[in-house]
């Protein structure tokens, strides 16, 4: 069921986002955030006291055919090209679906608002029919995405799932992430497996690294920005980091050529040999919880 916009509670409007999408602003006094309906998006999260967390290109095009450039793009039901149909969207179907808002609510100085897929998007080719899908987004303090999947069929259930976050950064050259040290990982611009040092991640090109098999929490380290950002994770086996450097980032039409200096993505996801396969009644929720501390 959607809600009647009328009984949203006190820290949610609904307005137009860019390219008039519609949108939700969601500020309880902890925090600002943006949710689009195109996609369930997560634009923007601003803990009180901290900058921007998020980042979106200003090439983005916001159209309801085409994935918002940052934010937190959805990854679903695959990740990456379409296993068996190499003519199938990039990073599935959710983010460009539409969306629409289940539920709403304020608890403990946060607030949380439940998506789940129009109706129509259970009829789009590649969607898993018999999934039950709900993106649970509670902006507060901390920034928590939850997406989760219960298979409704009677036959099993495979999917993968990325939350592609999108983090502002003061100059990529000049961060580092840890939480992936000594892992192994399949690096996408070689096109091999490689295995990190021990030793936390440094950037110095193009960076596609999916690192699988590991549940740990990455901080971001920002000296630039005076800040960390860290990204705990539950119900994800995969971690997935990515920035497109200069060449990359010139071939894309909705990513500006100067500004991958200022992002880079950490992925809180399952994918490839962490891909989820759900029997008959299970249910399995990714998690992701972003909190930022002044260092
Ligand atoms: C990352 C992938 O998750 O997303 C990269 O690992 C890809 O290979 C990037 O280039 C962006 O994808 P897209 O479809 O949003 O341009």
């Amino acid at each position: 069921m959607n809600i009647p916009f009328t009984m949203l509670p006190g820290s949610v409007i609904t307005d137009e986002g860019q390219g008039h999408l519609p949108r939700f602003t969601v500020a309880p006094k902890t925090c600002g955030s943006h949710i689009y309906l195109h996609g369930a998006h997560v634009t923007h999260w601003q803990p009180s006291g901290h900058a921007p967390v998020l980042w979106v290109s200003r090439q983005s095009a916001f159209a309801g055919d085409k994935p918002i450039r940052g934010g937190v793009p959805l990854c679903f039901p695959w990740f990456g090209a379409k296993a068996d149909d190499a003519s199938a969207p990039m990073h599935g179907l959710a983010r460009t679906a539409e969306w629409q808002l289940r539920e709403a609510h304020e608890r403990n100085d946060a607030t949380q608002l439940v998506f789940v897929p129009r109706e129509a998007v259970g009829t789009k080719a590649g969607w898993p029919q018999h999934a039950a899908v709900e993106f649970i987004v509670t902006a507060g303090s901390h920034l928590e995405m939850e997406f989760r999947v219960v298979n409704q069929g009677q036959s099993p259930l495979r999917y993968e799932i990325a939350l592609h976050t999108y983090f502002t950064v003061s100059d990529v050259r000049h961060i580092e992430i840890s939480g992936t040290e000594g892992l192994k990982y399949f690096d996408k611009v070689a096109q091999e497996e490689r295995q990190q040092e021990d030793a936390p991640l440094r950037f110095t090109g193009e960076t596609d690294r999916m690192y699988n098999g590991t549940q740990s929490t990455c901080v971001l380290r920002d000296a630039g920005l005076k800040r960390e950002i860290r990204v705990e994770k539950s119900g994800s086996n995969s971690t997935v980091i990515w920035n497109p450097w200069i060449d990359k980032a010139r071939k894309m039409p909705d990513f500006g050529d100067e500004e991958w200096t200022g992002m880079v993505c950490i992925e809180t996801a399952n994918v490839g040999s962490d891909a989820i396969t759900l029997q008959p009644g299970q249910s399995h929720a990714t998690r992701a919880i972003i909190q930022v501390r002044r260092i």
